[in-house]
């Protein structure tokens, strides 16, 4: 059985009365551990394809299988389990709380997840010494570079401990030399924690780096068959 498999899913937002499809048919298998990348123009579904899979969002048609359970079939209640306990998301922007330091960012999605005990500080700590700033966990995101808290980002993403990673353009607006760090670290993350990770970016040169690509046209999702 795949980790994640998703079965003719389709998404139409409604707005007044404007049907706006935004994934059309999608099927997709990803096995345990996989690093998966999306390609794909602006518009074309991508953040969608992530909302769905991560249970931000309830498909118009089609489903979800999560370990062979069907997520969208859950209740909200079940629906916000998935989401905090089994799948970390980053984002494209580090949203970190300003009045909290790294370490509290990153222990908060403890706040979410059942994992309330007193280790969840040396977690935050293991963490943000597994993304590189170990030596700053009591600084505050006004006090770090943008790549810095992209890390304590990640480092928040992994606090749950998720099998699965969405990853929705996390280095957009970062430098080049920044970017592949990041990405080296979310390669190595993929590796070590062996933690499946769907990648939406625009950096075909970064989505290479994975080891299968996609491509998102127009709600459809094709095999990018251009990885060389
Ligand atoms: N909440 C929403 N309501 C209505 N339309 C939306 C919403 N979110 C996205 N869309 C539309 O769905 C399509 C796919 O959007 P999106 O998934 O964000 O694409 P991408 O991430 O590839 O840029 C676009 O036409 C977009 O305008
Ligand atoms: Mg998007």
């Amino acid at each position: 059985m795949s980790q994640l498999e998703l079965v003719a899913v389709s998404k139409i937002y409604r707005v007044d009365q404007t049907a706006i499809p935004a994934l059309n048919q999608v099927s997709l298998r990803v096995e345990r551990g996989e690093f998966l990348s999306v390609v794909g123009h602006s518009g074309s579904g991508k953040s969608t394809l992530v909302s769905v899979i991560g249970g931000i969002l309830r498909p118009s048609s089609g489903q979800v299988l999560f370990g062979g359970h069907d997520i969208s079939a859950l209740d909200d209640g079940g629906l916000s389990a998935y989401r905090n306990r089994r799948v970390g998301f980053i984002f494209q922007f580090a949203s970190l709380l300003p009045v909290l330091t790294a370490r509290e960012n990153v222990m908060l999605a403890a706040l979410f997840g059942e994992n309330r005990s007193r280790r969840e500080q040396e977690r935050a700590d293991h963490l943000l010494d597994l993304v590189g700033i170990g030596d700053r966990v009591n600084a505050y995101p006004w006090q770090l570079s943008g790549g810095q808290q992209r890390r304590v980002a990640i480092a928040r993403a992994l606090m749950n401990q998720p099998e699965l990673l969405l990853a929705d353009e996390p280095t957009g607006d970062l430098d080049e030399q920044t970017e592949a760090e990041i990405m080296a670290l979310l390669s190595r993350i993929n590796r070590e924690e062996r933690v499946t990770m769907i990648l939406i970016t625009h950096n075909r040169a970064l989505a290479k780096t994975a080891s299968r690509m996609l491509r998102m046209k127009q709600g459809h999702l094709d095999p990018e068959v251009l990885k060389a």
